[in-house]
């Protein structure tokens, strides 16, 4: 059965479309891996239709899907991949539940700065609610920043589930998308591969 890493992050802009996307680009190739775009703003499906245009890239399948129809094409995916990762638009509605109910983890982007944190508390909830594991992963981190030391020791002091792998505030996330890539794939040697595949890794080990 496959794993499912819901992104979800009820503040607007904090990347949830960003790291579905580099971590879908990076599971893919050897791997059965799926994409979900479940906002209707659609910037995962434009970022795949950008790829579309670009032969020899790894393999994923694609789907949009809004409403009722969420569950049963979670569970037609999850049926024939390894990994289906999910995009979830910026509030917490029916849809955005729906798959926080079915991941297997949410997975919690936080831009180092107070708003973000306050917003992930409510993500947070909710996959308390549906007895989901949750992981929150610091997105865009300035390379020096008092805000992130804050922030680290805030959600460490309580308690909350902050992942070892971040990811840095990098223009190839940016060039990458633009051009339907994910950052191992545009520039595989550069700090922002490293961090996307130390992210993968690190959710790999959490949900084997
Ligand atoms: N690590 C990063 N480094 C640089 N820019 C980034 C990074 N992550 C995201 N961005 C940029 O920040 C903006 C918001 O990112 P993104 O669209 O992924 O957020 P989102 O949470 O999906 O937004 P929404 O809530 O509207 O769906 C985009 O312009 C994106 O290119
Ligand atoms: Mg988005």
């Amino acid at each position: 059965m496959a794993i499912v890493i819901t992104v979800a992050q009820q503040k607007g802009g904090t990347g949830k479309t960003t790291i579905a996307a580099n971590l879908a680009a990076a599971l893919a190739g050897g791997r059965r891996v799926a994409l979900l775009d479940i906002d209707p703003q659609g910037s995962l499906t434009r970022w795949y239709g950008l790829r579309l245009e670009r032969p020899g890239l790894a393999r994923m399948t694609f789907s949009s899907v809004s409403g009722w129809r969420l569950t049963a094409e979670l569970d037609r995916l999850k049926r024939e991949h390894d990994f289906v990762v999910v995009d979830s638009p910026p509030q917490i509605d029916t849809e955005a539940k729906l798959a926080v109910r079915g991941a297997t983890l949410v997975l919690i982007p936080v831009q180092p700065s107070p708003p973000d944190v306050w917003a992930a508390e409510g993500t947070l909830k909710l996959a308390a609610e549906e007895r989901r594991p949750a992981a929150i992963v610091l997105n865009r981190v300035p390379a020096a920043s008092r805000q992130k030391d804050l922030v680290v020791g805030g959600l460490t002091a309580r308690g909350l589930p902050l992942l070892r792998a971040a990811i840095g505030n990098r223009t190839g996330f940016v060039d990458a998308f633009a051009a339907g890539l994910g950052v191992t794939e545009s520039a595989p040697r550069s700090s922002a591969a490293r961090e996307v595949r130390a992210l993968m890794d690190e959710l790999l080990e959490m949900t084997r």
